[in-house]
């Protein structure tokens, strides 16, 4: 590059420093769009977390030689919008962990790949990031299965369960909980649990069974104990059934990111002493493996003051109707209310193959609602969506999930448009599923922080509020632009 357009460019970038604004297309008056200069920072900041040896992505971007051959498809995958993967619809809910690109990176990656791909001057290039080797978060405690389970290349798929000692020996907080699957391939779900003292009755993922299906009407509003488990108490069960609801420590789904607990001095405490249970779904996937799942904690630096909860109703699913064969957009309703103050920080939807979109909506007290997150749901990249700021929820508030499934031949990933679908653990029934995380007060009660409404059994439609199951409920003024960063 000639000096004089150095000095240009280094004037140009202490402008634009000064008035803290962002650089401008390439033009062809500016100069070259590099690799070492404009490509590298995006990708480090959006990419590499999956793009990089030994993560889920087939080619790592960690540097020009391993990029270059990709150009023309990156440019293709960002302005697609393909690339990073991201589902929730842009005109609700603002989250902090939103991976999109905004319009100026992804002309920067374009104008890249339209100029040759240029590596540009190595002392352009930004330090390499340090990313631990085999896990995305900086684990301080590694936990794995006992031993390595062998997968068969074909079979309906099986559950297994390992009860492994507890690494912590007192009540510990974490940040975060990574869920590392030997072979992903072959990995359906994993999660962490913290066993309790006094099971409750045996939990489905599938739906609600006929025999705790609610009553109809105000009837069927029912005080759900949260089944926390809390240190052993003189032997006194911990748990009371019925136990609508699931709680968990981590849960590892295709492409599910890793949560952060973290949110407004809130962190996740693991229950020292015992036992840490494993749970892992497998399903063949026409290769023999086998598979050692391992799983990573990163502990509070800090004492945190809050304390972050995983939940989900068992189902909001009415087990006794199956989903048609070619329905378009069989919808499923629930809601459940909270019994205490509490702060909305993180939202998962969870369905299988058949799985559309889920909607969740807040209706507040004094009867104001907002939707905050409708998400297309992809069984292959089941997100969680973490909030930017904490919703603050009082007691009372309802929060209304509606939920599409498409059984229809129209859906790329339906097995079978011909068969009716029950509800059920395995991939080739379906779910409605919607996790989430709450942050309450370190000493709050847990166990009372939800009661539960569940659409299915309960005649839906006439004890739910009416809320469109698509359009939004309150006009929100904000374009169906993608945000930008
Ligand atoms: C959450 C993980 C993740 C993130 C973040 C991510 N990718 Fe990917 N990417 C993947 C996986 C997995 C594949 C291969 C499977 C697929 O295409 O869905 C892939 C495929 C691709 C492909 C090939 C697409 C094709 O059509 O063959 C490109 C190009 C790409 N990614 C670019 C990017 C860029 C650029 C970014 C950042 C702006 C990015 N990806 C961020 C996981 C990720």
């Amino acid at each position: 590059m000639p000096r004089f357009a150095c000095l240009l460019l280094l004037t140009v970038v202490l402008v634009m420093a000064a008035q803290g604004s962002s650089p401008r297309a390439a033009s062809p008056q500016t100069p070259a769009v590099t690799f070492n200069k404009d490509v590298l920072p995006i990708l480090q900041k959006n990419c590499q977390l999956c793009h990089r040896p030994g993560e889920v992505a087939p080619m790592s971007f960690l540097t020009y030689e391993s990029t270059r051959p990709w150009a023309k498809a990156i440019k293709e995958a960002t302005v697609s919008k393909k690339m990073p993967p991201w589902f929730a619809d842009s005109r609700y809910g603002d989250f902090r962990n939103d991976p999109r690109l905004n319009e100026q990176e992804i002309k920067t990656l374009a104008a890249w790949a339209d100029n040759g791909a240029l590596e540009g001057d190595v002392k352009d290039k930004p330090a390499a990031v340090a990313w631990a080797e085999g896990w995305r978060i900086q684990p301080d405690v590694v936990i794995s299965m006992p031993e390595a389970h062998k997968v068969p290349a074909k079979g309906s798929g099986e559950i297994e369960s390992y009860l492994v000692p507890n690494p912590f020996k007192e009540d510990t907080w974490v940040n975060s909980i990574e869920i590392r699957p030997g072979s992903p391939s072959v990995v359906h779900h994993a999660m962490l649990q913290v066993p309790e003292e006094t099971p409750g009755p045996s939990f489905s993922w599938g739906g609600v069974s006929g025999a705790t299906c609610l009553p109809s009407g105000t009837a069927s509003f029912m005080e759900s104990p949260v089944a926390i488990s809390q240190p052993n108490q003189g032997g006194q069960p911990t748990v009371k059934p019925p136990k609508n609801f699931a709680i968990l420590e981590a849960v590892y789904v295709p492409g599910s990111p890793v949560t952060d607990f973290q949110f407004d001095g809130s962190a996740k405490m693991i229950r020292g002493g015992g036992n840490l249970r494993i749970e892992v779904h497998y399903t063949p996937n026409g290769k023999a493996v086998s598979d050692q799942t391992r799983i990573g904690f990163s502990l509070a630096k800090t004492a945190p003051t809050r304390r972050f909860v995983t939940l989900a109703p068992k189902s909001l699913a009415n087990v006794r109707r199956k989903i048609p064969a070619g329905s378009e957009n069989y919808e499923t309703r629930g809601e459940l209310e909270f019994g205490q103050d509490a702060q909305l920080v993180w939202l998962m939807p969870h369905m299988h193959l058949r799985g559309k979109d889920m909607t969740f909506n807040l209706v507040f007290p004094n009867g104001n609602s907002e939707t905050v997150l409708r998400a297309d749901f992809n069984f292959n990249w089941q997100l969680g969506y973490e909030f930017d700021a904490p919703i603050r929820v009082r007691k009372g508030t309802r929060m209304v999930v509606v939920a599409h499934h498409d059984n229809s031949i129209n859906n790329r990933f339906n097995p079978d448009p011909t068969r009716d679908v029950s509800w059920g653990n395995q991939t080739s029934e379906e779910m409605v599923l919607p996790w989430f995380g709450v942050i309450v007060d370190k000493n709050a009660d847990p166990e009372r922080i939800l009661a539960v409404r569940q659409g299915g059994c309960s005649v839906a439609a006439t004890v739910l509020p009416n809320i469109p199951s698509v359009a939004p409920r309150l006009p929100i003024p904000v374009p169906s632009l993608p945000k930008g960063k």
